[in-house]
C-alpha cells in the first residue's frame, strides 16, 4: 500500500508518563528505547509505509528531546514538532496543530496516540474513510476489559452511536469495542477545534460531534493492539516488537532478545521472551533474562534470574537476585541475594543491602 496515502498524521506525545515514572524522570516515555529506537520511531515509520508522507509530533512536554532526535536521525519522512506551552489535552493537542497542516478542507489527517502499539491497517482506516464520507473514523479493537479506555458502541452501518470515556458504572459498559487510539479527520472537523484552552477529543470533541450529527464511522481492527501506559505492558511491548509478534519496520530482525552490540552478555547467560538489552550492559555467568527489557549500562551480577521486569538506566543487580513483574529505576543497586516481586518498583538510586529483602526465609 506504500505511496497510496500522501497524507499527513497527527502524533500526540503530550502526556509525561507519569506511571512509568520511576524511570521517565528525564526521558520522556514516548522517546524511550523499545526493541533498539524511541517507541514514537515504530509509529512514525509504520505510518511512512503505509504512505504517510508529514508527521507533526504534538508535544507539550520536553520538546528539546524529540527535536534532537530527529534532527540527527533520517526517518525518510518530514517530522515537524509542535510544542503547547501548557497541555492543552488530547483535542487541544489537536487543534493546536491545524495551521500547521497543508492539507484541504476535505483532506483526512491521520491521528494517533502517542503510546499505542499496532499493527492496524492505516491504509484500510483511510479507505474506510474515504468512501464512507465520513467526518471522522475511529479505529476500534475489541478488549476483554474495557474500563480503562473510551468504549465506542457502533450500529448494524458502523456508525458510531456514543462516546463513554472511562466508564464510571456498570451499566456504561455497553460494547467491547473500545477507541484503540487512531482516527482519520476530516482536515475541517480539525479546524472546528476550540483553540487557547484544554480540550478532550474523548470528552468534549466526539460527544459533540455526535449530538450534532457528524458521520462518525467505527473499523473494528482485529491485529495487533497494546496501549503502553503501564510499566508491565511497556516490557509486554519490548518483547512482542523484539520477537515480532508486533510489527514495526524499525524491527528489521526479530528473535528471541535483541542485544545492543556494545553489550557484554556472558555465553552462558540465557536471554528469551523478546528480552531487549541496552547499550553498555554487563551481563554476568548463568544469568537468566526471560522477557526483561534492560536499559544502557545495567549490570546483571552472575545467577540472577528476572523475569517480567524493567531494569533502569545503570542500575546494579546482584549476584543471584530473583525479581519478577519489577521496575527497576535508574541507578538503584540492588545487593546480592535480594528477591523482589510482584509489581515492586524500586526508585531511581535506591540501595538495597544484601539479602535485604525475600519472600522466603532463607538468607542464603
Ligand atoms: N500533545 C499532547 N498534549 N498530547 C497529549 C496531551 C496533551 O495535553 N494529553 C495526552 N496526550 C497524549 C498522550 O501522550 C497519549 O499519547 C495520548 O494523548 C492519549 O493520552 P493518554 O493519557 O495515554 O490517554 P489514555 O490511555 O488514558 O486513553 C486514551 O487512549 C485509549 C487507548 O489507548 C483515550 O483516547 C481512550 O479513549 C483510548 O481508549
Ligand atoms: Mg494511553
Amino acid at each position: 500500500m506504500a505511496g497510496c496515502l500522501a497524507m499527513e498524521a497527527v502524533l500526540l506525545v503530550g502526556g509525561q508518563g507519569t506511571r512509568l515514572r520511576p524511570l521517565t524522570i528525564h526521558t520522556p516515555k514516548p522517546m524511550l528505547p523499545v526493541a533498539g529506537v524511541p517507541f514514537t520511531v515504530h509509529q512514525i515509520t509504520r505510518a511512512r509505509d503505509a504512505g504517510v508522507t508529514r508527521i507533526i509530533l504534538g508535544t507539550s512536554y520536553k520538546a528539546e528531546v524529540f527535536r534532537e532526535y530527529i534532527d540527527a536521525n533520517d526517518l525518510g519522512i518530514e517530522v515537524v514538532i509542535a510544542t503547547e506551552d501548557v497541555p492543552l489535552g488530547t483535542g487541544g493537542a489537536i487543534g493546536h496543530v491545524a495551521s500547521m497542516l497543508h492539507s484541504g478542507p476535505d483532506d483526512p489527517v491521520l491521528i494517533f496516540n502517542g503510546d499505542v502499539l499496532s499493527g492496524v491497517d492505516i491504509a484500510g482506516l483511510v479507505n474506510a474513510h474515504r468512501s464512507a464520507d465520513a467526518d471522522v473514523t475511529l479505529y476500534l479493537t475489541r478488549v476483554n476489559d474495557p474500563r480503562a479506555f473510551g468504549l465506542v458502541p457502533t450500529d448494524p452501518h458502523g456508525r458510531v452511536t456514543a462516546f463513554l470515556e472511562k466508564p464510571q458504572s456498570e451499566a456504561e459498559i455497553v460494547t467491547d469495542q473500545i477507541n484503540a487510539g487512531c482516527y482519520v479527520f476530516r482536515k475541517s472537523v480539525i479546524d472546528s477545534i476550540p483553540h487557547g484552552r484544554p480540550v478532550s477529543v474523548e470528552r468534549e470533541t466526539f460527544p459533540g460531534l455526535l449530538d450534532g450529527g457528524a458521520k462518525v464511522i467505527g473499523v473494528v481492527d482485529p491485529g495487533y493492539w497494546l496501549d503502553l501506559g503501564t510499566p508491565l505492558s511497556f516490557v509486554r511491548g519490548s518483547c512482542d516488537l523484539v520477537t515480532g509478534t508486533a510489527p514495526s519496520p524499525a524491527v528489521p530482525v526479530t528473535g528471541h532478545h535483541l542485544i545492543d552490540p556494545t553489550a557484554t552478555v556472558d555465553a552462558s547467560a540465557l536471554l528469551t521472551g523478546g528480552t531487549a538489552v541496552g547499550a553498555g550492559v554487563t551481563i554476568a555467568a548463568g544469568v537468566r533474562l526471560d522477557e526483561v527489557v534492560v536499559f544502557d549500562h545495567a549490570v546483571i551480577g552472575a545467577g540472577a534470574h528476572i523475569t517480567n521486569s524493567i531494569i533502569g538506566s545503570g542500575a546494579v543487580i546482584g549476584a543471584d537476585c530473583i525479581i519478577d513483574g519489577a521496575v527497576i529505576g535508574d541507578r538503584a543497586d540492588i545487593g546480592r541475594g535480594n528477591e523482589l516481586r510482584a509489581g515492586v518498583r524500586v526508585f531511581p538510586g535506591a540501595q538495597l543491602g544484601e539479602s535485604w529483602v525475600r519472600f522466603s526465609s532463607d538468607r542464603s
